[in-house]
């Protein structure tokens, strides 16, 4: 099957947000993947409604939110009013997680939960059932451009198996330091959704990158 691809504009121009948003558009990319950072849960703040809300006016594509924030619980509402269509959570973040990937559901969105490099999948067992995405972060969030993390293959695996087990729909993304050498890997142990930042928008030719990916099977 071939990969859910989700460029991460965190890595576009945002001098021309118009232009990156039609680009991707226009590309094979499936989803758009938003990383939205508050400077408490990661060491960095991106951007919040404005500029999301900037973007889903010309985006024809659905909004894939990654939410690296404390109390996210505060926000799911707000977001999905903001055009979110899947709602990434940080396991780390949330105190009541079943509960939150409830209210995520509840307002019509997917509800995803993100697993920081450190945390297990095994943590994952009495909720995995529930949830629609696993985002398994193959860097430490906060930033775009970092080296990827080798020991995401085994998590994937790991993933795989209890998806399996528990007789889960839910999707396997991976995000963090994708790029065209080891999406194949990541693809063959299991990964459905791809993000991909640097290696999308810092390319010469962004819309062969993004077809690049997708034709990795
Ligand atoms: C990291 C973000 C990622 C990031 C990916 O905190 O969650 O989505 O933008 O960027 P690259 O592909 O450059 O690692
Ligand atoms: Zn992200």
């Amino acid at each position: 099957m071939r990969p859910i691809i989700a460029p991460s504009v965190l890595a576009s121009d945002f001098a021309n947000l118009q232009s990156e948003v039609e680009m991707l558009n226009k590309s094979q990319a499936d989803w758009l993947h938003i990383d939205i950072m508050d400077g408490r849960f990661v060491p960095n703040i991106s951007f919040g409604f404005p500029v999301m809300e900037a973007i889903k006016r010309h985006a024809k594509k659905p909004m894939d939110v990654h939410l690296m924030i404390v109390e996210p619980e505060q926000y799911i509402e707000q977001f999905r009013t903001a055009g979110a269509d899947t709602i990434s959570v940080h396991y780390e973040a949330c105190t009541h997680l079943h509960r939150i990937v409830q209210q995520i559901q509840a307002t019509g969105a997917k509800a995803g939960v993100a697993l920081n490099p450190h945390t297990s999948v095994k943590l994952l067992e009495d909720v995995i059932a529930d949830v629609d995405m696993v985002c398994i972060m193959s860097v430490n969030p906060g930033f775009g451009g970092q080296k990827f993390i080798e020991n995401t293959y085994r998590k994937i695996e790991a993933l795989k198996d209890l998806i399996i087990q528990r007789s889960s729909k839910a999707l396997i993304e991976i995000d963090g330091g994708v790029n065209e050498k080891n999406a194949p890997l990541l693809l063959e142990k299991g990964a459905d959704v791809l993000v991909a930042g640097s290696f999308v928008f810092s390319a010469a030719d962004p819309v062969q990158t993004i077809s690049n990916l997708k034709s990795i099977s």
